[in-house]
């Protein structure tokens, strides 16, 4: 987890940077160390409890902007949190949320409030926080870009509404923190936006929805496992059978098994478009771990190694991960495509909660 304070009014924001381009928020009243978490990735809740007490901060809110499709939220592992109070939009249906705000209600941190903003368009039941100068905009205007409205129930339309309605009448100074970056930068300026982000050039309605809608990208390929996970509360799959995995391969999931065999195994018999991560080395690669989409399917020989990995992983503040049961034997048994030889580049991770630029 990379950090790195900065201040809105008197509120303090502290962006929590996770490796795939997620971007979630601490926001903080230092008067009262009373604290707000907007779209916590569960990889980094461990991170985030150790800077809530290195901090002395009490933890009030736990916000979900929408249901997220490309990652496990950390909401539900860090419910317990004494005195916190998990919320998301009354559409999201989340299993363990306890406040569904409405429409410009504040959600108090001290004497102080960030604001809740009903924002519909990527999926409709996002939303954006507006908060001592700043917005939180979750999945729907990102610096240079915007999301993509094509799955979970998205709407091109209402995208442009909400962000031509709800954010842009904001002042130009108002500083923008999205839910994703996959370029590293953590904040920008509604009036930056306003002069450099090609989407916003885009004035007439229809003309963003046929830009918007002009191609579909792939959706994340254990985006039903996520689902189960972020709206259903259903624990990560500790197993997956070679049956499940070879389902998520043929979907573009390849790139969320992570071998753990030796290189000499490697060579001999793989799983095209996985990524290999030597056992002895996962710990000093965890960013690696962290790179690949959730739930990480690791793959041994027979299952036994994995299940350690898994466990080392889960020492580490790594959950996520589920071992394929019987391991690369079961999965060519059970019909996997497999090859020998070199395994190639690993998979860059993320970029599926983005659009691509609009056509010129
Ligand atoms: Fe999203």
């Amino acid at each position: 987890m990379t950090t790195d304070t900065q201040s809105a009014s008197a509120l303090q924001i502290i962006p929590i940077k996770h490796p795939q381009g997620c971007r979630g928020y601490l926001i903080t009243d230092p008067a009262s160390k009373e604290a707000l978490l907007l779209d916590g990735h569960l990889d980094l809740a461990h991170d985030v409890s150790t800077l809530l007490a290195s901090e002395g901060l009490t933890l009030r809110w736990i916000v979900d902007s929408h249901t997220h499709a490309d990652h496990p939220s950390a909401s539900a592992i860090l419910a317990g949190h004494a005195g916190a109070t998990r919320v998301a939009h009354a559409k999201s249906k989340h299993v363990g949320v306890t406040h569904m705000p409405d429409d410009q209600e504040p959600l108090a941190l001290g004497d102080q409030a960030v604001t809740v903003r009903h924002a519909p368009g990527h999926t409709p039941d996002h939303m954006v926080l507006v908060a001592g100068g700043a917005l939180f905009s979750g999945d729907s205007l990102f610096i240079g870009g915007v999301a993509r409205a094509d799955f979970l129930g998205g709407d091109a339309g209402q995208l442009f509404d909400s962000i031509h309605d709800v954010m842009l009448p904001l002042p130009d100074e108002t500083l923008l923190y999205p839910g994703h970056d996959y370029k590293d930068r953590v904040s920008s300026t509604l009036g930056g936006e306003r002069s450099d982000n090609p989407w916003l050039k885009i004035e007439d309605r229809d003309k963003f929805v046929a830009s918007l809608t002009a191609s579909k990208p792939q959706e994340p390929a254990n985006m039903a496992a996520l689902l189960r996970f972020n709206v259903e509360g259903q624990p990560m799959p500790a197993f997956t059978s070679a049956e499940e995995a070879i389902e998520i391969v043929q979907h573009g999931g390849a790139g969320t098994i992570i071998d753990v065999r030796t290189d000499e195994e490697v060579q001999a018999i793989h799983i095209p478009g996985s990524r290999h991560i030597l056992m002895d080395h996962i710990l000093e690669r965890a960013d690696e771990v962290r790179m690949t989409p959730a739930p990480r399917l690791i793959l041994c020989k027979l299952g036994q190694r994995a299940a350690m990995v898994q466990a080392a992983l889960a020492q580490h503040g790594i959950g996520g991960c589920s071992v394929i049961d019987g391991g690369i034997v079961g999965y060519a048994q059970a019909g996997g495509e497999t090859a020998g030889g070199d395994l190639g580049a690993a998979l860059e991770g993320g970029g599926c909660c983005a659009a691509e630029p609009p056509p010129t």
